[in-house]
């Protein structure tokens, strides 16, 4: 048993936890896409359909995602490592020579995720360290026969078998 207060220790087991992995996009105030690699998205309730993700109260992207009215989740592929690495570093170029359309409010919808989800932003709630945002699905798309990027221990992993039953 560990006390709470040893921080690396509670990454370590809060990693315990398996995600998938996403790409959360929205338009900035210029209308210049903006996204980052979050494995805090989690579906919250069917009806009304709403969705959760938590961002960093310190994340470049906070401004712009505080400001939308709209914000697309895009659930990564397990070959889409590279993408969630890129979206993670705020210091990358993110969007050159990704592969991304548009559905109904300009958010970017990654071509290839494993699925997407177009939302209308609905509130935030403050969540520490992080801020989090609920919003409300408006729009889904997903791509038949994909695998997810999974994401366990701090690692990228890969399901090794298919769920049966
Ligand atoms: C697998 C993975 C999951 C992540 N999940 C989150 C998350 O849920 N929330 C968050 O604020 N940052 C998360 N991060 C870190 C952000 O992606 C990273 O800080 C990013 O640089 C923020 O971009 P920005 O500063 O350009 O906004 C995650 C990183 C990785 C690799």
């Amino acid at each position: 048993m560990h006390p709470v207060d040893d921080l690396r220790k509670l990454r370590e087991v809060l990693g315990s936890f398996a995600t998938g992995v996403t790409v959360i996009s929205c338009l900035d105030a210029q209308g210049e896409p903006v996204g980052f690699t979050a494995n805090s998205f989690s579906s919250v309730s069917l009806d009304p359909p709403l969705v959760l993700f938590s961002l960093s109260k310190t994340a470049q992207s906070l401004s712009a995602f505080l400001h939308t009215s709209s914000f697309a989740v895009n659930v990564l592929r397990e070959d889409q490592r590279a993408l969630s690495e890129r979206f993670a570093d705020s210091s990358a170029d993110k969007w050159s020579s990704v592969s991304w359309e548009t559905w109904e409010t300009g958010c970017p919808i990654l071509r290839d995720a494993l699925a997407s989800f177009e939302c209308a932003f609905r509130y935030t709630v403050d969540g520490g360290d992080h801020v989090i945002f609920v919003g409300e699905v408006e729009r889904m798309d997903r791509r038949e026969g994909a695998r997810p990027l999974v994401y366990f221990a701090s690692r990228y992993r890969r399901l090794d078998s298919d769920a049966e039953g």
